[in-house]
């Protein structure tokens, strides 16, 4: 090890000792980051891994998921379904077999990519439209989309009002009648305690070579907001990395408001998705909202 290097570790490690405590919500890098190039490749490796589901849902979860999404949103074949977040575009194909037509969006450009090249190895590439794009600053207003999905928790990442706006803009690209399925954290299940740990790994989602994970947890009882913040140190170089993950959790009346605020007539309520048999369902609320 180099004296370099050293100093490195210590500059790294006197960077973690000073940062802010505690964190503040949607502070800048509020989210991972998923549209990093390396990043990217990182993540699409773990949607693709069927061994675990932390970036997408295991091939049966998901395949128990379309078939309740299918009944829940009253799709049928040649309507056109708007996946939002549609990552690597696993749920699009499978809605694209079935005769949908689908347009998928997404900011991470190698999920992106992989969803482009899935439906043409699929043969469904007439069905399918793949748009790479931050959600915040979509606008399909009037696109008369039958049916729309927002999964896995991904609202809860923006703060109150952007995730207002975004409902709106979601309910303003549906057609009268047209269904949206949002899966948001169940708020009482949610982990409200601080907490600490650390792993180290030769590669994986955290880094390409030996690294060492950081992560700390903290609740925000006042905004009822947890917030994770990971320091990861790249031992090869020392150099660190750190990212902070926000996610607002919201009481089940809260977001029926705001669902009808935006522009939503009748919303259901689907605790752990109604019974469905996914390993992590009872964190999770699935909510059908009908323009
Ligand atoms: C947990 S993954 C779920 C992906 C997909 N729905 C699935 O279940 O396979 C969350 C996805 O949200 C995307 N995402 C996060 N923030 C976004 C934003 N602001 N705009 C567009 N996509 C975003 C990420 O790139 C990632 O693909």
């Amino acid at each position: 090890m180099t004296n370099n290097t050293r100093h490195s570790l210590t500059d790294t490690l006197w960077k973690i000792y000073r940062r802010p405590n505690p964190p503040l919500p949607w502070a800048k890098g509020s989210d991972l980051f998923w549209n990093d190039p390396a990043f990217s490749e990182r993540i699409l490796r773990e949607h693709l891994d069927d061994t675990h589901g932390a970036a997408s849902r295991e091939t049966t979860e998901r395949a128990a998921q379309i078939e309740w999404l299918w009944s829940k949103l009253a799709m049928q074949p040649e309507i056109h379904l708007f996946d939002i977040t549609c990552g690597p575009g696993l749920y699009a194909v499978e809605f694209a077999h079935r005769g949908c037509t689908v347009t998928g969006i997404d900011f991470n450009p190698t999920s992106i990519a992989y969803a482009k090249d899935l439906v043409l190895i699929e043969q469904v590439t007439a069905k399918c439209t793949f748009i790479e794009q931050d959600i915040r600053h979509m606008n399909y207003r009037g696109s008369n989309f039958n049916a729309a999905i927002l999964l896995y928790g991904q609202l809860a990442v923006f703060p109150r009002a952007q995730a207002q706006a975004l409902l709106t803009n979601i309910s303003q690209s549906l057609k009268p009648g047209g269904r949206l399925c949002l899966e948001l954290l169940n708020q009482a299940q949610v982990d409200k305690e601080d907490s600490s740990w650390w792993f180290t790994d030769n590669a994986g989602l955290w880094g390409d070579g030996p690294f060492l994970h950081l992560g700390e947890r903290f609740w925000d009882p006042d905004e009822q907001v947890s917030v994770e913040r990971y320091h990861i140190v790249h031992l090869e170089t020392g150099q660190l990395t750190q990212m902070q993950m926000t996610d607002q959790t919201y009481a089940t009346e809260t977001i029926i408001g705001m669902l009808k605020q935006a522009g939503f007539s009748a919303v259901t309520v689907y605790p752990a998705w109604g019974g469905l048999p996914l390993a992590d369902a009872e964190e999770w609320v699935a909510y059908v909202a009908c323009k």
